[in-house]
């Protein structure tokens, strides 16, 4: 897929909490081709201690606005700098890169993408294209409090949305792994989350024996595979382990090529 390295220009910028921004960029040419599960590498500028670009998911694409929109949490300098950009200002981003979560090749197909914290954001994205193609998830999202649960409204126009709180103050209290909406039944998971949610989620889907693809966040630098700081070691078809670049090869995984120990 072709990679496009575009200075965006910001057109929106919502605080969705008060550790969590929605930024909403444009570009005076149609955006290109963006895929579910894919990611963008964003320049930071005018923060002295970021040096290297940051990955951000792809949180929805809004085609008819021509709008690529991302969620960022605000942990560290990169990111806080990033939830003070203002309306009209760039945004220089490296995109669209990385492999895609499979799309279901039935509308019978019961899928669930189970989003943990800030990844939640691309399941919106995964989400809205699986109704595109008439095909209706479940969505498990889950949080510390209510108030990590973000985009509820737009979760809730795609699919029908599960919650878990660790606090109780939404949904079913516990991790996602709790919810009762694991007692159904599921042909297909797609994760993305802090890494222990995901080998839960991971264990839970091999124990039913349940395809489920998760979303690695390892840190990355360069995200074209040049700098090696982002490698995982996965199975190759044989069985054997070998190391790969997790920007390149992933960020998406079947989680039985993962060697996690689950
Ligand atoms: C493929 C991919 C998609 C991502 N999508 C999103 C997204 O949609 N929204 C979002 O807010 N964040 C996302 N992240 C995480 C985001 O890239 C990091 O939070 C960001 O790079 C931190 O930069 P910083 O300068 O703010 O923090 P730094 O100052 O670099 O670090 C602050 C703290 O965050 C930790 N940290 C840094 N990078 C990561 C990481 N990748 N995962 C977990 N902890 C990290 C550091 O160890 C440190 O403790 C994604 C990461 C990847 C690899
Ligand atoms: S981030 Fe550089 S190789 Fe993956």
């Amino acid at each position: 897929m072709k990679k496009y390295v575009l200075d965006l220009t910001v057109r929106q910028v919502e605080l969705l909490s008060p550790k969590h921004v929605l930024l909403r960029l444009t570009d005076s040419q149609p955006l290109p081709p963006m895929q579910p599960g894919q990611f963008v590498e964003v320049r930071v500028d005018g923060s002295p201690t970021t040096f290297l670009r940051r990955p951000i998911s792809i949180n929805y694409v809004d085609r008819e606005q021509n709008e690529l929109w991302l969620m960022v949490a605000m942990i560290g300098d990169g990111t806080r700098q990033l939830g003070r950009l203002q309306v009209g200002d760039t945004l220089n981003c490296v995109l669209p890169l990385g492999n895609t979560f499979t799309m279901p090749a039935s509308a019978d197909e019961r899928v669930l993408l189970v989003g943990g914290g800030v990844g939640m954001a691309p399941m919106l994205y995964m989400g809205a294209e699986m109704q595109r193609r008439g095909i209706q998830p479940t969505f498990l999202l889950g949080g510390r409090t209510a108030a990590d649960l973000l985009e509820l409204d737009l979760f809730n126009k795609y699919g029908r949305v599960c919650v878990t709180t660790e606090d109780g103050s939404m949904g079913e209290q516990g991790f996602v792994t709790n919810h009762s909406v694991l007692q159904e039944s599921f042909d297909r998971i797609c994760t993305c989350g802090p890494k222990p949610m995901m080998m839960a989620v991971a264990r839970y889907a091999l124990s039913k024996d349940i395809t489920c693809e998760a979303s690695l966040e390892n840190m990355m630098a360069c995200g074209l595979g040049a700098c090696l700081c982002c490698v995982e070691k996965v199975k190759t078809e044989d069985a054997l382990p070998t190391n790969v670049c997790v920007c390149k090869e992933g960020p998406v995984f079947n989680v039985k090529r993962l060697l996690w120990q689950i």
